[in-house]
């Protein structure tokens, strides 16, 4: 009986190489690949309604929202939605103290009154073409060239023959489009992308900070969640509907394709589906990449950003002027150190280097049987690198996570300084000018108006210790040195002594110094200076010694890759992600954390008001909205026992990149807003974890609710398409 089983599991292993809900999969394959699964759990569309290269189909509302978010059309005039962590930059471009929209939230009453934001895009996906042998042609054709055999995954080549495709003169009679092509697969396989790709995009809408942040970073990949994490803008393009840039006479777009609105809500065990631009994944590590990423790159981070986030935090908490400045750096610095305590927590506990080493024992022995011995040798060769590289990787990751990150002044504008050293020396009057005001603005860019030097220096001492600590002395960077010589081994005396004779050290040194004789001679000796260069060109040298790894793993993962997909049936895996358009479904579910603890799939109202905290600010609920849940004025949005929906969370299969994604009912209905995961289901970017990985969503009655009842903005409810 045991046998049986045994050989069951193995068959079922091999027919399920992935798990259900598992995968980010490439719309144009549904057919031959999901499509029959996704019928069975209640989609109720079929493939040609998702994507249709003839024809306007659910693909065509779905946009890429600037370089790193997701979006949807969800009007017949161009209106998008998306986050509000998306829209963020955005949203604090146009504040100010008097227009406080971070604070106070923004919503334009008129069109006239949207506001246009440079620098950002929308980019829509028109066509989706696989061009692998025309590729593999090419780098034949091309191998003279390829010196160093790396064209086959550089962008610059791969987009050059995306142009050669598609032909100069059709991308100069189309102007915003523009053209692509991916490796998918590790280089087996490529793509080609033609976009459209829009530049005048409007803010229209977004909460206050209070609702659209909810929870901050205490609650950021924290699952149950009270946050409404949304915003509102607009594409405009000129009157025949093409892209073009910022004018007041373009107009809104009339889109081909505008998502209709569900406000029936949704069950648990409901058919979710999530369409977006993920952007990177891992599913094809080998058991040795697991293990350094744990042991090395994670592990690292965690450590680092521990003591710099501490130290941070004390500022921060003593001073509200600081609490202000370093609000977006502590925010960017929890997100990633979050993520890898939940990934590593996730390659434990669930055994992912067995996981992965089970996937390459089945290559091995298939590889073994058919006599392909490349697989085999492709193995060892990743195996061998890994180990060979983990000194230097340590050393980079630490030389980054520490120093880099942690001491800002590392990252001071040593590449101007250095050339106007060199102008001064060679008497080159006009150049040294130029190169000053470079030099200025160079400066002041990086201290601006969130840097503090008084937070700089305290922090810099810890990062600096932690590094000394972690790193054998041997492979300091070359300034480092003169802690043991120069100031007996005590790096705080060095840092303040750097920020006393430094001219980077404060504003007023600066000033001094651009404004001396003997610029020449401060900017030589400048101990900041030579500080941050020897940095500079310790990482540079850690990243030329990687680098000689790189191009053999490459070559190797592609075997090993390659290898994956013979063995396996055709349509079998999913390609890692690669911030190109994607598909994944699942269902609407809540999760069991730990023994004995059960989270539900939806949260409500009545989490915002616990969580309440007016001595917080991560969780200050606004006045308005606390008016509106005391008179339990929820309009049409209420659910039927009459709370307020917030969130709820689904066994889709997302990444970062995913956040303003789309989330659909079976009939292809928005029923939500994608803005995070679960710490729990972070390691999901290596091993999908079915019963742990859930997607966190807005309901999308909480959005229309917060628009119409909140922020009394109905007329934009009223372009919608609800049903
Ligand atoms: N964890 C989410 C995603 O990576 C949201 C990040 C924004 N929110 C925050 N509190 N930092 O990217
Ligand atoms: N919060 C992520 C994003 O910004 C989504 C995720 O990692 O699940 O794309």
């Amino acid at each position: 009986m045991r046998k049986l089983l045994f050989s069951l599991a193995i068959m079922i292993g091999v027919v399920f190489t992935s798990t259900a809900d598992e995968g980010m999969w490439m719309l144009q394959l549904l057919k031959q690949q999901k499509l029959s699964e996704m019928h069975a759990l209640g989609l109720k569309l079929e493939d040609y309604d998702i994507y249709n290269p003839d024809g306007a189909s659910i693909k065509d509302a779905v946009v890429q929202f600037g370089r790193g978010c997701t979006g949807e059309v969800i009007s017949s005039q161009g209106l998008v939605l998306t986050n509000h962590h998306c829209g963020f930059g955005q949203i604090q471009q146009h504040s100010s103290l008097g227009n406080n929209y971070l604070d106070d939230g923004f919503w334009a009453m008129r069109q006239e009154d949207e506001l246009p934001n440079p620098g950002l895009t929308v980019t829509f996906i028109d066509q989706i073409e696989e061009v692998t042998a025309w590729v593999k042609e090419c780098l034949v054709r091309d191998r003279e060239r390829d010196k160093e055999g790396i064209f086959y995954l550089s962008p610059a080549y791969l987009n050059g023959l995306a142009r050669e495709k598609a032909g100069e003169q059709f991308l100069n009679d189309h102007p915003g489009t523009e053209v692509e092509i991916k490796p998918f697969f590790e280089g087996n396989q490529y793509y080609m992308f033609t976009k459209k790709v829009y530049s005048d995009i409007r803010l229209v809408g977004a909460p206050p900070s209070a609702i659209g942040k909810f929870g901050a970073d205490t609650d950021n990949w924290m699952w149950p969640r009270h946050t409404g994490d949304f915003s509102l803008f607009r594409i405009y393009a000129d009157k025949e509907g093409n892209p073009a840039a910022f004018s007041t006479s373009n107009v809104p777009l009339k889109p081909k394709r505008w998502l209709t609105i569900s406000t029936r809500g949704v069950e648990e065990d409901d058919f979710a589906m999530i369409l977006g631009f993920p952007g990177t994944t891992h599913k094809y590590y080998t058991s040795w990449e697991v293990a350094e990423r744990r042991d090395i790159d994670n592990s690292v981070r965690i450590r680092m950003r521990e003591v710099r986030q501490d130290a941070l935090l004390e500022e921060m908490l003593h001073d509200p002027a600081v609490k202000i400045q370093y609000a977006s750096k502590y925010a960017g610095s929890t997100n990633a150190y979050k993520n890898a305590i939940g990934t590593s927590w996730a390659i434990d506990m669930h055994n992912f280097e067995q996981v992965k080493r089970d996937q390459q024992n089945r290559l091995a022995e298939w590889a073994d049987r058919k006599n392909k011995p490349q697989y085999t040798d492709a193995l060892k060769e990743i195996e061998c690198i890994v180990k060979e590289r983990a000194d230097l990787r340590y050393r980079s990751w630490m030389l980054n996570e520490a120093v880099n990150r942690g001491v800002e002044f590392s990252t001071i504008p040593t590449a101007i300084a250095e050339h106007l050293v060199k102008a001064l020396e060679d008497d080159d009057q006009a150049e040294a000018e130029k190169l000053l005001v470079q030099l200025e603005s160079a400066y002041h860019q990086f201290a601006d108006k969130d840097y503090n030097p008084g937070v700089d220096r305290k922090v810099s001492k810890k990062m600096i210790a932690a590094y000394m600590q972690a790193v054998p002395e041997e492979h300091y960077p070359g300034a480092f040195h003169l802690i043991a010589s120069d100031f007996e081994g005590d790096s705080d005396r060095f840092v303040d002594f750097l920020f006393d004779q430094s001219l980077f050290g404060s504003e007023e040194n600066f000033r001094r110094a651009v404004s001396g004789a003997t610029l020449i001679e401060s900017l030589r000796n400048d101990p900041m200076f030579l500080f941050a260069k020897s940095v500079r060109d310790e990482a540079a040298s850690l990243r030329a010694q990687l680098a000689s790894y790189d191009v053999p793993l490459s070559l190797a993962r592609r075997t090993f890759m390659e290898g994956m997909l013979a063995m396996d049936e055709p349509y079998t895996h999913f390609p890692d992600a690669n911030l190109t358009l994607r598909i994944s479904y699942g269902k609407v579910k809540g999760y069991q954390p730990r023994d004995g603890v059960v989270y539900k799939h939806q949260t409500t109202i009545e989490g915002v008001m616990e969580k309440e905290d007016p001595d917080n600010w991560e969780f200050v609920v606004p006045e308005k909205l606390k008016a509106l849940y005391s008179t339990g004025d929820f309009g049409p949005y209420a659910m039927p026992d009459g709370k307020l929906p917030i969130a709820f969370a689904a066994t889709t299969h997302t990444t970062g990149g995913n956040s303003g994604s789309p989330v659909m009912n079976g009939a292809g209905e928005l029923i939500g807003l994608n803005f995070d995961r679960n710490w729990e289901g972070v390691g999901g970017d290596i091993q999908y974890l079915p019963d742990y990985q859930r997607s966190i969503i807005v309901d999308i009655r909480y959005v229309l609710f917060v628009i119409d009842k909140f922020a009394g903005a109905k007329h934009l409810v009223e372009e919608m398409e609800l049903r």
